[in-house]
């Protein structure tokens, strides 16, 4: 059986820059809440016109490509995490595929939300496993922006989402190469409208009305303090059940790239695993939570700045919207 091994990863941000003092003339917040209960000093935030999830996603997917150093020609299936996607119908993969001029390959669309990414992952290491495929071009890109109340009774969740696309190339290499050692995919459907988006619904009798645009139901809806409580537990499990798959402790990780939910999630988690900063990777300082964005967007920008080395124990978790949460490990 083949391993899957993460060959290159690219990102994109789109060029606006939106600051907390930016959103506290939207809406009554400050820099100071922000910063203190998330975190977050700036972010992304798509330009209407210029930015879509299927450009970013190919400016993501180049830069991937070109660092696996493979050819386009090369990829042999996509798979696409967004809960974002451009059209309602067809879904972004195949998008892509046509705006990379991928001859006719499969693209299959993931939408876990926070986790998507982590499930996408998973998804093509099993394709790669069974030798189905050999190079697979896996992306996590969101807007979620256009989705957010910017109004005071939608601060909470618009202080916090954000805009950008991830890729990588996960390829095929032999047993003995590093690479994917385990996934571990949990859900608690429990808790759907703990954080969720009403609309556009397919079980009302038009997918978006007058009334339903009028009630906010496009917005995102997010109970904070719930997610929050659940997330710290959930990151937990899951990062330690990876570690007990395969045998390791905690001080043998060498890269924790948590989902970027909010830095006051990944700070609790890197405490309880007792790991240095430099074993623990964030941006959500300055791109905010991305959702199935940001895991791969810390992979391209770990990468950049020389904190993945050939061979390190990298492990990968997020939690979010489902519930859904997820862990991947692997060795760079
Ligand atoms: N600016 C200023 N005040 C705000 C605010 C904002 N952007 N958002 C909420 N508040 C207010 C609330 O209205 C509340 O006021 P009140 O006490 O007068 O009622 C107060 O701040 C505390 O609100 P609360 O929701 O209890 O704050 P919190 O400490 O839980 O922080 C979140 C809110 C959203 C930052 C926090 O719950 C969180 O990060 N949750 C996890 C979210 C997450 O990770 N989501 C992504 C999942 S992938």
């Amino acid at each position: 059986m083949n391993r899957s091994r993460i060959l290159g990863a690219g990102h994109y941000v789109p060029e606006r820059i939106v600051t907390n003092q930016e959103l506290s003339e939207m809406m009554n917040t400050n820099d100071e809440w922000i910063v203190e209960r998330t975190g977050i000093h700036e972010r992304r935030w798509f330009t209407p016109g210029v930015d879509t999830v299927n450009n970013m996603a190919a400016k993501a997917s180049r830069m991937a490509m070109e660092r696996a150093g493979i050819e386009p020609s090369e990829v042999d299936f996509i798979v696409f995490a967004t809960i974002t996607s451009d059209y309602f119908l067809p879904g972004n993969g195949v998008l892509l595929q046509r705006e990379l001029g991928l001859a006719n390959i499969g693209a299959l669309d993931v939408k876990n939300a926070c986790s998507g990414f982590l499930y996408a992952l998973t998804v093509a290491d099993q394709f790669i496993k069974t030798g189905m495929y050999r190079k697979i071009l896996v992306v996590g890109a969101e807007i979620q922006s256009s989705a957010l109340d910017k109004s005071d009774e939608g601060r909470s969740s618009a202080v916090i989402f954000a805009d950008g696309a991830g890729a990588v190339i996960l390829g095929a290499v032999g047993q003995s190469e590093p690479g994917i050692l385990s996934s571990h995919l949990h859900s608690d459907g429990a808790f759907a409208e703990e954080l969720y988006c009403i609309a556009p619904s397919s079980s009302g009798e038009v997918r978006l009305s007058q009334e339903m645009i009028d009630r906010g139901d496009f917005f995102v809806k997010m109970n904070g303090n719930t997610v929050f409580k659940h997330a710290i537990v959930r990151f937990m499990e899951v990062i330690n059940e990876a570690l007990n798959h395969n045998g390791y402790t905690k001080d043998e990780i060498d890269l924790l790239v948590p989902h970027q939910a909010n830095l006051r999630i990944s700070q609790y988690v890197q405490q309880k695993l007792e790991l240095p900063d430099e074993k623990v990777f964030n941006n959500i300082m300055y791109l905010g939570n991305t959702t199935a964005g940001t895991i791969p967007i810390a992979l391209s920008q770990a990468w950049e700045q020389g904190r993945l080395k050939k061979g390190d124990l990298v492990c990968l978790a997020a939690f979010g919207s489902g519930f859904a949460w997820a862990s991947v490990l692997l060795r760079w």
